[in-house]
Parts: structure tokens; C-alpha cells; sequence
């Protein structure tokens, strides 16, 4: 049996350009990037290099990327330092944020800053209503996400931005899931700092960027050999970040093309989903164009996905980030979604290589495992 991976905002595969773009690092290319002989000057070398093409992939300046140890890292960097410059304001996030924002942002709140969470409409929009409310009181930073993992949705950053600004806070927006899926831009963005990661654009996982304005008065994340201008200690990975970097350039050089495969892919398979009467989540919100979250009743997310993992099919259901737990999902809550449909949510999320006929094979068996597990529920009920 073939497997299929329709779960590419969970991680994607390496790209084998990456992979060769590593190798030497990873072999005889053994230099650290702060010692001052050939191999050093080689692979501080490579890393600047790779600070270019991240820089060029997200509308930003070289000297404004800091390299992190993965998204979650960046995220952590930016919600912590860019608070603690300031402390006893608020901090004000989405309620629909990963955990490695809203975690941080409720660290911080234990050491006594404010947190004020803003919520989202039934199809997954930031409530301007809820985030002029927020700024009300003194803020030091607004962090919201461009791009929803789960459901897809994509904020209206800049205008998150123009407001956060205003009101002088310093704003940061999470676009792991965004990038290498529709154009991110810093500098459109208007926000103060930007995350970005290796893994979700086929590139090597353990690797991500916080890209930052120099004015930000931010505290480091690491304290050590002052690696990164300071701001993040450590012996840098350097093939990881090589492999960061190829990956950058490869993801923009066919974003759009890649963009109109998924979209149509996702195009047929909710075709089908409606068919077979799915609650298809955020399906008039602006979307990334390869994910779609959605939901039968009566049916858990949990024991859909396995079903159609034995038939070779990989898919995540609610809280991918999180499959070990059966709460419903956050994001379907906050979007006031009931929590019995929630718990049955499904997300597929396909890349450039998935095909036509992969998603009809889907939509098959999808059908059969829907009829016999509607048939247990009867039989059970
Ligand atoms: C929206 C979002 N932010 C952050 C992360 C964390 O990134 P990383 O896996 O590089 O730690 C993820 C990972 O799934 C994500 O979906």
C-alpha cells in the first residue's frame, strides 16, 4: 500500500537540492563559524549567505534576520524580549495562536504583565472591535498570526500593524504557516518582527528566523558567545541554516504556480467534502491555498484520521500540533464552533507534489470509512 501525506503544515519533506546544499556541512566542511581559520571564514560564509536568501525571500534586510533553533524558538524570542524592555503593560494576542505564542505570552503574564486576548469571528477573522478595546491600555506588544495552521485563515497583519503602531506598541506577527505558501513580506507587513521556520517550506527541521527592525529594543534569548549579534548564543547549525537558505529561494521561485495546484486540488477535494455534507471551517475566509479544515458530525477527528492512516492516507485532525490530546481544538472554539462538531475536525493540507488523482483516491475511501464509522455510531447509539 502507498501511503499518501496530505499533512504538509505539520512539516514537509526535504528538498534533495537542500540536501545536497548540507551534505558538505554535515561532512567534511566541520568549521565553526566564529573561529578565524579557513574552515571558519567557510562556514560563516555559508551562513551569510543563507542570511541573504532569507532576507530576499521575505522582503527584508540581511542584517535583520537572526537565526533561531525553530519557529517556536523565534516565537518564544520575540513574545519574552520584546515584553521584558517593557515591563508591567499588556501584552495583547489572538485567541487562536499556536501554543509557542500563547505560552510565552502567559509566562509573561505570571510575571505580571497584562494579557489581553482578542477574539475571532465564526470564520476565523481577528475582531478589530476586541484589539482597538486592547490598546486601550498600555501595550507593549500585539503578536497575531498571518496564517492559521488549522484552519488556514489569513489576518489582515498590516492592519493589525497600522493600529498596534498608533497606540505605540511594538507588533509581531507568527508566519510560519504563511510563508512558502502565499507572499509574506516584511515590510508590507509593517510589523516590528516576523517569524519564519526551515521545516514548513522543505527544508531541514530545528531551524527558524526571527526577522526583526534593528530599532527594536529587545532582550537576547540566549546569553552566551554572543553568536547573532547577541541576541541568540550558540554555535550556529550551520548546515541547517544552509539548507534554510536554499529552501527559501526555492520556495518563491515557484510560489505562485505551487499556490494554483493547491488551490485547485482543494478545490476537488471540497467539492467532494460537500457532497458528503462536511462543515467545511473558514470556507469564505481569505485562506492559505492549501489547507482546508473540516468537520462531520458524530464522527471524531481522532478516529477518522486513524481509519484512513490504515488506508494509507496521512491527515491531521484538530490541534495537529498536538495530537495527543482529544480537547477539541482552540482555534474552532474561539471561532465559536460547537464543541462536539470541533472534536471531529479533519485538516488536510497538500504541497506541490500531491496530484488529481490522489485526491479522488482520497475521496473514495474517505467515502467508505465515513459509511462504515456512521454505521457504528448507529449501531451504537
Ligand atoms: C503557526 C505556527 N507557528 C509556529 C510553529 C512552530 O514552528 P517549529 O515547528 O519550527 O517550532 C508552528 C508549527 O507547526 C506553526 O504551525
Amino acid at each position: 500500500m502507498s501511503h499518501v501525506y496530505f499533512d504538509h503544515n505539520a512539516t514537509t519533506a526535504l528538498d534533495s537540492r537542500v540536501l545536497k546544499a548540507m551534505l558538505p556541512f554535515l561532512t567534511t566542511q566541520q568549521g565553526n563559524a566564529t573561529s578565524r581559520h579557513a574552515y571558519g571564514r567557510f562556514a560563516r560564509d555559508a551562513i551569510e549567505t543563507a542570511r541573504e536568501q532569507v532576507a530576499n525571500a521575505v522582503g527584508a534586510y540581511p542584517s535583520q534576520v537572526v537565526f533561531t533553533a525553530s519557529g517556536t524558538e523565534a516565537n518564544n524570542f520575540a513574545i519574552t524580549g520584546m515584553a521584558a524592555k517593557q515591563p508591567n503593560t499588556q501584552i495583547a494576542i489572538s485567541a487562536i495562536e499556536h501554543p509557542c505564542v500563547t505560552r510565552p505570552a502567559e509566562m509573561m503574564q505570571s510575571r505580571g504583565w497584562k494579557l489581553a486576548k482578542m477574539g475571532v469571528n465564526h470564520q476565523c477573522e481577528l475582531d478589530f472591535a476586541q484589539l482597538e478595546n486592547a490598546l486601550r491600555v498600555p501595550t507593549s506588544l500585539v503578536s497575531v498570526m498571518l496564517a492559521n495552521n488549522e484552519t488556514g485563515a489569513i489576518q489582515n497583519i498590516a492592519g493589525v500593524a497600522e493600529l498596534a503602531r498608533k497606540n505605540g506598541a511594538y507588533v509581531h506577527t507568527d508566519a510560519v504557516q504563511a510563508f512558502g505558501k502565499i507572499d509574506v513580506n516584511f515590510e508590507a507587513l509593517n510589523v516590528h518582527a516576523m517569524t519564519i521556520s526551515s521545516h514548513k517550506i522543505h527544508g531541514p527541521q530545528g531551524v527558524g528566523a526571527l526577522i526583526l527592525d534593528k530599532r527594536v529594543d529587545i532582550a537576547p534569548f540566549m546569553l552566551g558567545g554572543g553568536q547573532e549579534k547577541g541576541l541568540r548564543s550558540g554555535t550556529e547549525n550551520v548546515a541547517a541554516i544552509v539548507g534554510f537558505g536554499i529552501a527559501c529561494e526555492l520556495a518563491i521561485e515557484k510560489l505562485h504556480e505551487h499556490a494554483l495546484h493547491t488551490q485547485s486540488l482543494r478545490q476537488q477535494l471540497e467539492n467532494g467534502l460537500q457532497a458528503l455534507n462536511a462543515t467545511i471551517f473558514s470556507h469564505h475566509a481569505t485562506r492559505l491555498p492549501n489547507t482546508s479544515f473540516f468537520a462531520f458530525p458524530n464522527i471524531e477527528g481522532e478516529t477518522l484520521v486513524m481509519a484512513l492512516d490504515k488506508k494509507g492516507f496521512a491527515v491531521a485532525s484538530g490541534s495537529a500540533c498536538s495530537s495527543d490530546s482529544t480537547e477539541p481544538s482552540h482555534v474552532l472554539l474561539a471561532m465559536g464552533i460547537a464543541p462536539d462538531l470541533a472534536r471531529g475536525a479533519i485538516r488536510v493540507s497538500f504541497d506541490a507534489s500531491n496530484t488529481v488523482e490522489q485526491v479522488s483516491a482520497f475521496l473514495t475511501i474517505l467515502k467508505q470509512e465515513l459509511k462504515r464509522l456512521q454505521q457504528m455510531v448507529a449501531m451504537a447509539a
